[in-house]
């Protein structure tokens, strides 16, 4: 039985008016369990069970998935717009608990000029000033990965202009010229100052499970998030793009 036949405030007449004064034992209290609680239960977590929706995960999965997961946590999302969107109000709330709500209009994203344009998207709903939002020039003498002496260079301009640089967002296979941003470095330069690092692997991620091309993702560790989307090259039906956050 999956579904409960009891009524709802059957429980009331099972019980005694007090508690006991007295201790009752063990397999009392478990028998107790078994003839009086479990007929009212749902068993939401039944693999046989189809009503409606089911709740959570059992409690078996997440903590094997706890265990497994390591420094961090993630989310499946519809889309890589989505996953971008996520990190940003993330890191958007974690620099304005620090520097005051009033800082908004001083928060800077960084990123190349290749990146796909679900940045610039995630960054007008998230409320980034248009102008703060730095799409650095990349070129073909670069093969069109984001610089690192550019980045350092911007990020000090703006401080000194009393910006606040708070979001980088490296690309691993940029849509339009396949570009793979230096994760390492940039990945340093982000962290010196005190900014979220997200890359964004949307489709050269699943090629990077093959150990041929798991350099590309060499500085992937200095990531705060990170995402792929398994809609693309490991051929899932879409929508399922995959989000890892670092806890913070
Ligand atoms: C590098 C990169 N990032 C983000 C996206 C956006 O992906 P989605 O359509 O899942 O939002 C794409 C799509 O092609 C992409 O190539």
């Amino acid at each position: 039985m999956y579904v409960t036949k009891t009524a709802p405030g059957y429980l009331r007449n099972l019980l005694p008016n007090s508690a006991p004064n007295q201790p009752d034992s063990f397999q009392h209290v478990l028998d107790d369990i078994q003839a009086k609680i479990l007929p009212g239960v749902t068993h939401w977590q039944s693999p046989n069970y189809f009503a409606y929706y089911p709740s959570n995960s059992s409690v078996a999965g997440f903590l094997g998935e706890m265990l497994s997961a390591g420094q961090g946590g993630g989310v499946i999302q519809g889309t890589a717009s989505e996953d971008v969107l996520v990190v940003l109000l993330a890191a958007r709330d974690n620099v304005l608990r620090r520097a005051g709500k009033d800082a908004l209009e001083k928060l800077v994203v960084y990123a190349s000029d290749q990146t796909h344009s679900a940045l610039q998207k995630a960054c007008q709903i998230a409320g980034i000033h248009p102008e703060n939002c730095r799409l650095l020039k990349a070129n073909s003498s670069t093969n069109y990965e984001l610089s690192p002496e550019l980045l350092s260079e911007t990020i000090s301009h703006d401080l000194t202009i009393g910006l606040i640089p708070f979001f980088l967002c490296a690309t691993v296979g940029t849509t339009s010229s396949t570009a793979v941003d230096p994760l390492l470095s940039i990945g340093k330069i982000a962290k010196s100052n005190g900014m979220w690092f997200h890359v964004d692997a949307a489709y050269a991620g699943s090629a990077c499970v093959c150990p041929e091309f798991r350099h590309y993702m060499d500085g992937v560790e200095e990531a705060d998030s990170f995402n792929m989307n398994a809609h693309k090259w490991f051929l899932t039906n879409f929508d399922c793009s995959a989000l890892w956050v670092k806890f913070h």
